[in-house]
């Protein structure tokens, strides 16, 4: 396939819940100069405008037509990174038609990062779990972040006891695997690596080196700093 030369640079960075996706792609964001779009959030604020209106978030139509007149400038001042929001986020996610009442403006945002025809950044990041298999599949740079249950329930668990300090570890394990079985068991869009993603395994690795690993391979797609017979 021939590659516009002006097109946007995409790096797509999918995988499980609290792998550690979001804090890479602002890192990576900065580093390259592109906008970012946290996916999940959209997902959350159709949770969360469910939940508030008092609906259900099984409920397809009630889900659906939240997708469709998201307005997330409205969502701004509420908190959905809470347990209660992510859950509800997964299940609507799980409706074909709330995945495709959100694919145009996810394709569109890559297509058309925000100030990239001013020059101001030179394309975009996007994380979420089928970026690179749906929404961009022909994103420059594929990352796929994995980590063991055990560890983002840790990582997890550490980021909402700061709002809920009494909340068990056990029960953010079993919130993440019910979760990941969720993400990954759908029909429409689950969760899978596409067959081109870079796998990043950051059980075992600080933030520092999963970004110094992730700015590797992407220098590597991208053919930047590169000497001849590098590896790694
Ligand atoms: O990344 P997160 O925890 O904020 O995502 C919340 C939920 O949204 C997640 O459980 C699955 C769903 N999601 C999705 O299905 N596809 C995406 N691209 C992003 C998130």
């Amino acid at each position: 396939m021939i590659k516009d030369k002006f097109a946007p640079i995409i790096i797509a960075v999918d995988g499980p819940a609290a792998a550690g996706k979001g804090t890479l792609s602002r890192r990576l964001a900065h580093f390259y100069d592109l906008a970012y779009l946290d996916t999940g959030s959209l997902y959350r604020a159709v949770g969360w405008s469910v939940l508030n209106a008092g609906g259900n978030p099984r409920n397809a139509d009630e889900a659906t037509e939240a997708a469709k007149n998201l307005d997330m400038s409205g969502i701004e001042s509420h908190d959905i990174r809470t347990a209660e929001i992510g859950r509800a986020a997964s299940i609507v996610a799980a409706i074909p038609s709330v995945r495709a009442a959100l694919l145009d403006f996810q394709r569109n945002f890559a297509k058309h990062p925000p100030h990239f025809h001013e020059g101001k950044v030179r394309g975009a990041v996007l994380d979420g779990r089928d970026i690179g298999t749906v929404v961009c599949p022909d994103a420059t740079v594929k990352l796929f972040i994995i980590a063991d249950l055990e560890e983002r329930a840790k990582r997890r668990w550490q980021e909402l006891t700061a709002r809920d300090a009494g909340l068990p570890l056990e029960q953010v394990v079993e919130d993440l695997r019910r979760r990941d079985a969720r993400d990954s068991g759908r029909d429409t869009a689950p969760l899978t690596p596409s067959s081109d993603a870079e796998i990043l395994d950051t059980s075992k690795l600080s933030i520092e080196e999963v970004v110094a690993r992730s700015i590797r391979m992407v220098d590597r797609k991208l053919g930047i700093g590169s000497s001849p017979g590098e590896t790694a």
